[in-house]
Order: C-alpha cells, then sequence, then structure tokens
C-alpha cells in the first residue's frame, strides 16, 4: 500500500488562548485537526520561551490524534527523555541545533516515538538527504522560528527539491510559518502534505465559539487539495 499523502492540518497551539490550553486542543481536534502541533522554544535557538517537558505531558490527555511536537532548541539530546516521558508522538530537532543531527534523529526513535527533520529556510534541502531513511517527516519552515504570525517565505523549490528525493518513502513534508488559505495552494502543489497553522486556523473563534475553527480548517485543506487534486 502507498504511503497516505492526503492533507494534514497541524494547528499550532502557540495562537490559541494561553490560559485554556486543554479546551483549545480539544476543540480544534473537535473541529477537524489531524494533528497537534506544539512548539517549544528555549530562548536560545529561537529568541523566544514556550512550553518545556512538563507543559507537554499536561496537554497529553486532551490529545486524541497526533501530539507533533516542534522543539526549537539547542541542544535537544538532553531532553529527549524527558519529552518521551511525556507522551509526545513525534519530536522533530532542527538540523542547525547541533553538529549530530543523525545521532540526535537515532535517539528520539530509540525512546519510542517517531523523528522529524526541520530545515531553517536558509538551510538547503541537502541537509535532510542523508536522514530520509530515518525520519517520518522533514519539516520546511517558512518561516524564520521563534514566533506566529509572520509572513510566508516562497521555498517551493526547496519542497520540490525534497520530494523527489523522498520518492516513495514513508515520509510527510511538512511546512510551517504564514500558511493560509492562499500560501497552502502554493506549498501543496509542490508536494507538501503536512500543514502547520496558527494564526489562520485561531483566527475569529474561541472555546465558545469554535466553529470558526472548523471553517478556518476546511478552508486551508480545501485550498491545499484544491492545489493537488488528492481529496479525501
Ligand atoms: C514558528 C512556529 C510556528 C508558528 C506558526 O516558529 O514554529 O508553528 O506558530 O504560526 P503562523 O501559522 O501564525 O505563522
Ligand atoms: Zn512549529
Amino acid at each position: 500500500m502507498s504511503f497516505d499523502r492526503r492533507i494534514r492540518i497541524a494547528p499550532s497551539i502557540l495562537s490559541a488562548d494561553f490560559a485554556d490550553f486543554g479546551a483549545e486542543i480539544r476543540a480544534v481536534e473537535d473541529q477537524g485537526a489531524d494533528w497537534v502541533h506544539i512548539d517549544v522554544m528555549d530562548g536560545h535557538f529561537v529568541p523566544n520561551l514556550t512550553f518545556g517537558p512538563q507543559a507537554v505531558s499536561a496537554f497529553r490527555p486532551h490529545v486524541k490524534t497526533l501530539m507533533d511536537v516542534h522543539l526549537m532548541i539547542a541542544p535537544v539530546d538532553p531532553y529527549i527523555a524527558a519529552f518521551a516521558d511525556a507522551g509526545a508522538d513525534r519530536l522533530t530537532a532542527h538540523v542547525e541545533a547541533g553538529p549530530h543531527i543523525h545521532r540526535t534523529v537515532q535517539a528520539i526513535r530509540d525512546a519510542g516515538m517517531t523523528a522529524g527533520v526541520a530545515l531553517n529556510p536558509a538551510t538547503p534541502a541537502e541537509a535532510a538527504m542523508h536522514l530520509l531513511d530515518l525520519v517520518d517527516l522533514v519539516l520546511v519552515m517558512t518561516v524564520n522560528p521563534g514566533f506566529g504570525g509572520q509572513s510566508f517565505i516562497d521555498l517551493t523549490d526547496k519542497i520540490a527539491t525534497l520530494r523527489a528525493a523522498i520518492g516513495d518513502r514513508p515520509v510527510h513534508i511538512q511546512v510551517d510559518g504564514g500558511i493560509t488559505p492562499e500560501t497552502a495552494p502554493r506549498v501543496a502543489r509542490a508536494g507538501a502534505d503536512a500543514l502547520v497553522a496558527g494564526s489562520a486556523v485561531f483566527r475569529g473563534g474561541s472555546v465558545d465559539a469554535p466553529e470558526a475553527y472548523g471553517r478556518n480548517i476546511a478552508a486551508l485543506r480545501r485550498a491545499a487539495e484544491g492545489a493537488t487534486g488528492t481529496m479525501a
């Protein structure tokens, strides 16, 4: 059976109400999210601070789909066990976070999670090439990581290069940053199948009015599927 490349929408809870994460996670999942994306930042690899393993562990019981944890931290290796204990399903680490990304990916797998590898905007696709048999996802950052609500950087050539290199391997291409119904078709056409979106999912809604989340998720999915012809 070939790998399921239907579009996945992964809301980033960086744009959720920080006083109500449990309800926000349940709301986006009820409204059609495929995965829940958690942006971990250390104030060192990126100029912002967010969640540690203790927060991720508190999110765990609320996530029924897949807890997709994007680590924007350096170093990574000393924290892998803590995020595994916290219940992360996938840990994605940046190739720029240290000299031994291959060892990091192996350590994530050895800890019982699937591994993703992330590339900053200026990092070439080639940086992921020797990891494609070890990861289940390559994350192409379409903003410089650190904050939600930034403008999309067009890296469709990098996405297309990775898509060709991945071939039949069971590896998702995820994009993160500035993804909207306007930019989604461009990345999907180039080969991205997993779309992270913060502002474009949470805008206009709340836990008391979650239907807007549903409309936003559906609009992203429709825009991406329309570009590739891969309807569910
Ligand atoms: C950026 C984060 C993203 C961010 C996306 O460092 O990795 O996940 O929250 O936010 P939007 O969709 O608002 O660009
Ligand atoms: Zn992210």
